[in-house]
């Protein structure tokens, strides 16, 4: 081999060789610098409280879906008599957003397969007087008293209260014994309806116990008070009540 040749070919190896390694340093050596991706700290979850306000709608005003009416409270003016009376079948009228709202619970009773129906709605303060006063000449007044409402403190003055009947039990205790009952005591709350007077709360109210009676408070109290488990407005708003009148 040529001298010259021989020179060139080492040359080659040498270059080659260098490349290499630098190639091998700079592969392995980092070429830009690591940079470290912050992971953002969460937050904290916070659950919002929800405070049910009580103030949304008057408990003294009758035309009000959440007037309290007992014995302590009388409706006022006492022969109010409510503006959008509807029909809600078995000749009985409540005020419109409770006929709506029991129109909707009733045809659900039935495709659920009971039958449910409207006894007494709406009674005017001159059909309260008739009511009372036959109470009151059947059963002596102290039982007329815990069953009846003195005119101008019925609820049903106020046409959101409504007394249901079921299998032959219509405004009597064995209607919250019939399937249909329990099927409207169990559900009555969805639609904003309450059980209003209730056996362990009889010295709240002042009335005795009625499986039948249900008044329209609209569904957001009606689902707030069985979320809380209170049984009665008077407890739930702090109002006074029971079973004497002033
Ligand atoms: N039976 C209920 C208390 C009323 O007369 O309004
Ligand atoms: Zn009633």
């Amino acid at each position: 081999m040529k001298k010259s040749v021989l020179f060139v070919a080492v040359m080659l190896i040498a270059i080659g060789g260098g490349m290499f390694w630098a190639g091998y340093h700079n592969a392995s050596a980092p070429s830009v610098p690591k940079t470290v991706i912050k992971k953002p700290i969460p937050k904290p979850k916070t659950v919002p409280i929800k405070v049910f306000d009580k103030t949304q709608f008057s408990t003294t005003d009758p035309a009000s879906p959440w007037v309290v009416v007992n014995k302590l409270h009388p409706l006022n003016p006492t022969e109010y008599a409510p503006a959008d009376l509807t029909n809600v079948g078995g000749g009985q009228v409540m005020r419109a957003e409770a006929a709506s709202a029991l129109t909707t619970m009733l045809a659900d009773a039935k495709k659920a397969g009971f039958t449910v129906t409207a006894a007494s709605g709406y009674r005017s303060y001159a059909t309260q007087v008739t009511v009372y006063n036959n109470e009151v000449k059947t059963f002596g007044q102290e039982t007329a008293d815990s069953e009846s409402a003195r005119p101008g403190y019925s609820e049903h003055q106020t046409g959101w209260a409504i007394d249901l009947a079921s299998g032959g039990c219509s405004i009597t205790d064995c209607f919250g014994d019939t399937v249909g009952g329990k099927w409207v005591t169990e559900n009555a709350y969805k639609y904003g309806f309450l059980l209003r007077y209730t056996p362990a709360d009889t010295a709240v109210t002042g009335y005795r116990a009625e499986t039948w009676h249900f008044r329209y408070i609209g569904v957001d109290l009606a689902t707030e008070m069985r979320t809380q488990n209170i049984a009665t407005l008077e407890e739930f708003f702090g109002i006074s009540g029971g079973a004497a009148y002033n």
